[in-house]
């Protein structure tokens, strides 16, 4: 992704040079519009008159300033989008339209070419405050998001090119604030970037981002944050009988890794969160093979692999007062002449066995050693995986919501509060022992499908088997991790999703009990 510099600037913002500024009125709550000082004033005000522009949230408007304008102005572009209504300034909701506006900005500046934008902070902050341009910064930096790597430069001669934004320039009066604002930015820039790397990672082809990708990128995050990086191969998963992880590689020349990246509190008695992210860095299915349609999209199969890996990223920079250990397991599943068969048993990390009634259940193979190994070795205050586990999650609840379940429902609330503050909304999915039973085998401990009958449950079921009585939360992301909901801040492909959920679950950490 592009590397946009942010900065604030007392000048006034007609002051600005650049490409595109930006400015963001909104309605009270008698439905007028509050434009706060306006750079352009009568455009506007015409604008209005003849019924173009209401101040509805995602109303926008693009101006060229000419006549009195232009000798005011200095900048090429003005675009107004309206916030809307704004009904307070900290919930939920404000967040979320803040991000979509920023969405909207992100978009205009594409369609323009704008690289350089300014925005009017005096408003907005009199609006919805500090909290506010956090949001709408992050908007704008995950609605830039393009992945362009493998696309070869076009032959004919653009007139401008557009490789991002590349400088947003925030215009405010007060200085006052300034601190509090640099803060939001900050987190903005950390959390934005963070499933912009996500997104990245799926983006990447199975040829492109392979288990070992994982295991590079965590060293770097080590290196570059004072974290503990720790890699296995596929010896050391030997020597610690991690049968799950094993049999799935079996059918693959590519080497698995187990990456695991611990982040230290500068507190001595701070709790310990451990996330597991399932890093399957493409699924064929092995023996029980996919079909050929849409195949392609299952090398976004490492997705929540990704989504804990990012979020380690911002645990660095932020450092918060809390343990967090990250731990993805990858491999890839193919069907390769030693791969794992239907009626293979495997002996997972622990000890518990399991029939293989379809290779195609890999997913929780690889995250139910993950998680034996995690607590038992780390002793986690809690943990967290999260998976593209089951197509059976998208018939529950679509593209819209990932799927939640777990045995703490303290650590569920914590978790669907995280996402909601997120614009990552959740969805709780029951876990009674009635589903346990589906997952029984005559000739194992367990067997690793429930048949058709409540997919995603069973799956979390058979996960339940390896965390014992520890707090634990499975988000099942197969339904959002991509064709995620569409918003102005999500592009088409991999939405980044869950990475910033995580990162709002372990800022300002409560101690668990
Ligand atoms: N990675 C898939 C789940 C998936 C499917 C994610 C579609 C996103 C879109 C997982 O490994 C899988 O294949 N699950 C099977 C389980 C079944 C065989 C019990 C599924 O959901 O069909
Ligand atoms: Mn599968
Ligand atoms: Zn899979």
């Amino acid at each position: 992704m592009t590397d946009t510099t942010i900065r604030l600037s007392r000048k006034k913002p007609d002051t600005f040079d650049g490409d595109l500024l930006i400015y963001t009125p909104f309605l009270n709550n008698k439905e007028k519009i509050i434009r706060g000082p306006n750079v352009v004033e009568q455009e506007l005000d015409d604008a209005i008159s003849i019924g173009d522009f209401k101040g509805k949230q995602g109303d926008t408007l693009l101006f060229y300033p000419s006549g009195s304008a232009k000798k005011k102005l200095n900048v090429s572009r003005v675009f107004i989008a309206s916030l809307g209504n704004v009904e307070e300034k900290n919930n939920n909701k404000t967040r979320e339209l803040l991000r979509k506006t920023g969405g909207l900005i992100a978009t205009e500046a594409r369609k323009t070419k704008s690289s350089h934008l300014g925005i009017c902070l005096d408003n907005l902050l009199s609006s919805v405050g500090e909290d506010g341009v956090e949001s709408l910064v992050e908007g704008i930096l995950l609605g830039d998001y393009r992945f362009e790597k493998y696309k070869s430069k076009s032959s004919k001669k653009e007139k401008r090119s557009f490789k991002g934004i590349k400088e947003i320039v925030g215009f405010s009066s007060g200085s006052e604030n300034n601190g509090k604002i640099e803060k939001g930015i900050s987190r903005a820039v950390n959390s934005a970037r963070a499933a912009c790397k996500a997104r990245d990672m799926a983006n990447e082809p199975g040829n492109g981002w392979t288990p070992t990708s994982f295991a590079v990128y965590a060293r770097e995050l080590a290196g570059k944050h004072k974290m503990t990086c720790t890699v296995l191969g596929k010896g050391g998963m030997k020597r610690l009988k991690m049968g799950g992880l094993l049999g799935v590689n079996q059918g693959s020349s590519e080497p698995p890794k187990l990456v695991i990246l611990e982040y230290k509190a500068p507190k001595k008695k701070a709790d310990t969160i451990l996330f597991v992210g399932k890093g399957l860095t493409f699924d064929s299915g092995g023996v029980s093979l996919k079909p050929s349609a849409g195949m392609q999209d299952m090398k976004y199969d490492m997705c929540g692999g990704a989504a804990a890996l990012s979020a380690m990223s911002v645990v660095g920079a932020e450092q918060p007062d809390v343990n967090v250990i990250a731990i993805i397991p990858a491999t890839d599943n193919m069907g390769g002449s030693s791969a794992l068969k239907p009626g293979d048993i495997i002996k997972h990390y622990g000890g518990i066995t399991s029939e293989i009634v379809n290779t195609d259940a890999e997913g929780r193979l690889i995250l139910a050693d993950s998680l034996a190994y995690g607590i038992k070795r780390y002793k986690p205050t809690c943990v967290v995986d999260l998976a593209t586990l089951t197509g059976a999650v998208i018939l529950g609840l679509g593209h819209h919501r990932t799927g939640i379940l777990g045995n703490n429902q303290g650590l569920i609330d914590r978790v669907i509060r995280a996402g909601d503050k997120s614009g990552e909304p959740l969805w709780q999915l029951p876990l009674d022992e009635e589903y346990t039973e589906q997952i029984e085998s005559d000739v194992a401990d367990i067997k690793n499908t429930g048949g058709r009958p409540a997919g995603t449950i069973t799956a979390a079921a058979y996960l339940q088997k390896f965390v014992g009585n520890t707090p634990w939360v499975h988000l099942d992301i197969a339904g959002t991790a991509w064709d995620f909901t569409k918003k102005s801040y999500i592009p088409k492909g991999p939405s980044g999703i869950a990475v910033r959920t995580l990162v709002e679950l372990v800022r300002d950490w409560k101690k668990f009990s």
